[in-house]
């Protein structure tokens, strides 16, 4: 039986403490490893996690401090691990064929791979034969909240629904500065949506359950693997007890492939605005009131609600406008007492925001993310090719400003590592309100275009840019983005 809506306390995943400090370099070490984990009420559900547990322990940064990360793998399949937002070196963004491979893995692919996928692996030398990798972040970027999650070639979906996915926060001292509410009322939330079976393990369509061979799903689910169970944090419809006070609320879409539309409605029907203070790669230029965040996945929302607006004793629930059912349930806040507020929401946030104007760009071009034919049968293409390692799709030069014209068949988050970007126009037309601030993924609606405009800095090197549904992922809607 699925649990009851807003029984379960929410939980914050732990933070994750450095092995080692010395140099101005926080150390640490994730093992990802199979683990039962409790989610459901009364059982366990076997997961793959980082650390044994999911979300995976959350990494608190400072900005422009470097992060290195060991991970060991002691899963039975290969992993890669991409930290989402991050500016990193191509060398540690966890590309798809960098793979961690388990001890005394074969490569069940020998002699059998299919065309497109794995065309990148057919030189063996292109395959790292250890089961630890170490990833160097420099983290020099705007403070944000990061997520990180497998990135493995045509298997990046059945991985995360398993659980491979952890937080990340980076931190600066002038965002720190501002006075935004802290501590106990900043609050990570991972929102995913995930199917269970009856034993209590996770139910997920996979071609191959082992995640060894054959990647993908049947063809029915094309569109993407939706669950019927919200989780926040890894718990079922949580509810947290608050303050009458001002919360920040760090909101991770790490779902597969569910849209969510968040609302706060109180027990008596109100809406209470969701003032928004940051995006996907930081804090906006001044906060912006919304009433609704379209969240598809992989986008991150920064936002402050003020719980002395409603009366003690009361509830905020957080509810998806998409959903049906209880799959309109997210998340309930219950105010218990009152308790003094020197939070504050200053009216300027940040100057750093790159403003660059279509004159600075010195390329336009056009990208369609349909679906179509590959080898392997149906699957999402951009530009009307499937994913291929071996090809180079995108050359831009370092330094460089680009407008991307974006057109979509169905809705398609389309995410670009390394580079943030802003929206220029949405469908011919000025961008939606929560398109503000600098993003790293953008939600293209169904039949529409939009256009982005981003500056190409940071590194050199093969960078991806793909759909974040993460089963077109798999199925080919994913290109590369070389930096020369
Ligand atoms: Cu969230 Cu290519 O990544
Ligand atoms: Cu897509």
């Amino acid at each position: 039986p699925l649990p009851v809506p807003y029984r379960t306390p929410l939980p914050v995943p732990t933070v994750l403490r450095p092995v080692d400090t010395a140099g101005g370099v926080d150390r640490y070490r994730v093992t990802q490893r199979a683990a039962r984990v409790p989610i459901l009420p009364g059982v366990d559900t076997p997961m793959w996690t980082y650390e044994g547990a999911f979300p995976g322990p959350t990494i608190e940064s400072r900005r422009g401090r470097p992060v290195t990360v060991t991970y060991r793998n002691e899963l039975p399949v290969p992993t890669v691990v991409h930290l989402h937002g991050g500016r990193t070196p191509a060398e540690s963004d966890g590309y798809p064929t960098d793979l961690v491979l388990p001890r005394g893995w074969r490569d069940p692919m020998d002699g059998m791979r299919h065309p497109a996928g794995m065309a990148g692996m057919a030189d063996p030398r292109a395959v790292v034969t250890r089961s630890t990798r170490t990833h160097t972040f420099p983290l020099d970027q705007r403070p944000t909240l990061l997520w990180y999650h497998d990135h493995r070639m045509d298997f990046t979906a059945p991985a995360i629904w398993r659980g491979l996915a952890g937080m990340h926060v980076v931190r600066d001292d002038a965002e720190d500065a501002l006075g935004l509410p802290a501590g106990p009322r900043e609050l990570p939330l991972m929102i995913t949506d995930r199917a269970f079976a009856a034993d209590g393990g996770l139910a997920y369509p996979a071609l191959d359950p082992t995640l060894r061979e054959r990647p993908g799903v049947p063809e029915r689910y094309l569109a993407g693997v939706l669950g019927d169970v919200i989780l926040v944090n890894g718990a079922p419809w949580p509810v947290h007890e608050v303050d009458a006070a001002r919360y920040r609320l760090r909101i991770l879409n790490a779902s597969n492939a569910r849209h969510y539309e968040l609302e706060a409605v109180t027990d008596d029907g109100r809406r209470l605005d969701l003032v928004q203070v940051g995006a996907d790669q930081g804090l906006l230029a001044a906060p912006v009131a919304q009433r609704r965040l379209p969240i598809a996945p992989a986008e991150r929302y920064d936002v402050v609600v003020d719980f002395a607006a409603v009366p003690v004793g009361s509830r905020v629930r957080l509810r998806n406008r998409l959903g049906t059912g209880r799959t309109r349930e997210v998340l309930a806040f219950r105010v218990a007492r009152k308790a003094a507020d020197r939070s504050r929401i200053p009216r300027v946030l940040s100057r750093d925001l790159p403003t660059w104007h279509r004159g600075d760009a010195v390329r336009v071009r056009d990208f369609a993310f349909r679906a179509g034919r590959m080898d392997s049968g149906h699957g999402w293409l951009i530009g009307g090719l499937p994913f291929d390692p071996a090809r180079s799709d995108v050359t831009a030069r370092l330094g460089d400003v680009e407008v991307w014209r974006l057109i979509a068949d169905v809705h398609h988050p389309v995410h670009l590592h390394l580079v943030g970007f802003r929206v220029l126009s949405r469908g011919g037309r000025r961008p939606l309100p929560t398109d503000v601030g600098l993003k790293d993924t953008i939600a293209l609606r169904p039949g529409e275009s939009a256009e982005i405009i981003t500056r190409f800095d940071g590194y050199r090197g093969r960078y991806l840019f793909h759909c974040h549904n993460a089963e077109h992922e798999d199925m080919g809607m994913m290109a590369n983005l070389d930096i020369v």
